[in-house]
């Protein structure tokens, strides 16, 4: 009945629908569904940013779940409880993760109780990597993987198990992040996926890409949303210890870049109508 009275709405309408049934004699659907999804926070300039932008986000976009990548929120390395809470606390539904997952131990003190979920290839046996968020009458799948082609370490392939996720599950919309180096493992993982997911985000190169696009069966796809913290670094990094190491072979360890910021995001409608746009701010 619910699906009959959504397809007879017109598109674009925030609408909201009573439904009479036997199980429920008066409740209220709200149908709208927009998952807006933060691409990998870096640093502490990354954490505040999101704070100081989530309301004029959500005044903006009218999310109805907030989710973000956090895999380099403490310096770049990680994530903390302190981190966590402070999302949490500003609205953040879930928090997905990547290669950096396990680079701050305190992340296995609390992982198992928190909403998080780390790559589902990842070895570990820590945390979980998908999880079904309910939301009103609605379930969301968020499935968390990491790609193989490039990346230092080596992962098992992430196609069939996410594959085999997506068909045991039981949900209403799904959504995978997909945190991979190469543009070409995304893009072949959204057809791979096409008409079995609804939507595929890549993270980890923290530059957002122009391909924002609905592949032809449906899935809503971007290769990279790029990432939220330091404007003018290279990817996070202050430049020159980056530069250094290219010019020449230098080698320091990492610092969070400062100066101005930016944040990277998509706005994901799953209904009334199937659309992925792109978010940039930058100071
Ligand atoms: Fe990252
Ligand atoms: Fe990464």
């Amino acid at each position: 009945m619910q699906q009959k009275l959504l397809n007879n709405l017109k598109y674009n309408i925030k609408a909201f629908i009573v439904v009479l049934n036997y199980k429920t004699p008066f409740f209220i659907y709200n149908i709208d569904m927009k998952i807006l999804f933060i691409g990998d926070i870096y640093g502490k300039p990354g954490v505040d940013y999101v704070l100081e932008k989530i309301d004029f986000l959500r005044k903006t976009y009218h999310p109805n779940l907030i989710v973000a990548n956090a895999e380099n929120a403490k310096d770049g390395r990680g994530l903390t409880k302190n981190i966590y809470k402070q999302l949490m606390k500003a609205g953040v539904s879930l928090l997905t993760m990547g290669n950096h997952t396990w680079k701050n131990k305190e992340l296995e003190t609390f992982i198992d109780e928190a909403n998080i979920i780390r790559p589902i290839n990842d070895g570990s046996n820590k945390g979980v990597g998908y999880k079904v968020i309910q939301y009103n009458d609605k379930k969301i799948l968020f499935i968390n993987a990491l790609g193989k082609a490039y990346m230092n370490e080596v992962y098992d392939s992430p196609f069939l198990m996410v594959k085999e996720i997506l068909d045991k599950e039981t949900y209403d919309y799904s959504f995978l992040d997909f945190h991979a180096e190469a543009s070409a493992e995304k893009v072949a993982m959204g057809h791979f996926l096409d008409g079995k997911l609804d939507c595929l985000v890549g993270t980890h190169t923290h530059v957002q890409t122009n391909d924002n696009r609905i592949l032809p069966k449906g899935l809503m796809y971007i290769t990279d949303v790029g990432m939220t913290g330091p404007l003018n670094g290279v990817i996070g990094v202050e430049k020159d210890i980056i530069i250094n190491k290219f010019v020449y072979g230098e080698s320091k360890p990492n610092e969070v870049a400062s100066g101005p910021r930016q944040l990277n995001a998509v706005l994901v409608s799953f209904v009334p109508k199937r659309e992925i746009i792109k978010i940039h701010l930058e100071e």
